[in-house]
């Protein structure tokens, strides 16, 4: 009888990490709809109507995928020239959520 009850506990537990894991992507998605995709494109290659009217070369978030987790929430936090800090905007959580999402389009896991 204990041992069917822990399982149901387990089981609980797995169902709400991995709610959690896909609240966290949904949030993520909504974020980088609203405040990267006008600069770095639906799918993360790089909107170019705004790379040209900025002057920049908005790079394919592709290349972000070979750098750290902290390295790009401390890009998107604190700015990078011409892009800008986010720090003050969004909550630790939605930072988190959005580079998670932005990581994931780089490497193709998040559609
Ligand atoms: C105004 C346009 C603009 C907006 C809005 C913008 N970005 Fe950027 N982003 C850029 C440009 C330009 C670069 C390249 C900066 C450089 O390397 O000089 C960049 C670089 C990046 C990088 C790579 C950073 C690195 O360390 O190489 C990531 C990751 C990124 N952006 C994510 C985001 C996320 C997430 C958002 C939304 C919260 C966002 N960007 C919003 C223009 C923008």
């Amino acid at each position: 009888m204990r041992m069917v009850s822990t399982a149901v506990v387990l089981l609980g537990a797995l169902v709400v990490a991995s709610a959690a894991a896909a609240a966290d992507l949904e949030l993520g998605k909504k974020i980088y709809g609203q405040k990267c995709a006008s600069c770095h494109g639906p799918d993360g290659k790089g909107n170019a109507k705004m790379a040209q009217m900025l002057k920049v070369q908005i790079p394919d978030l592709a290349v972000a995928a070979s750098k750290s987790d902290a390295e790009l929430l401390k890009s998107v936090s604190e700015g990078k020239k011409p892009m800008p800090s986010f720090g003050k905007t969004l909550s630790k959580d939605e930072l988190d959520a959005v580079v998670h999402y932005a990581k994931g389009l780089a490497t193709g896991q998040s559609k």
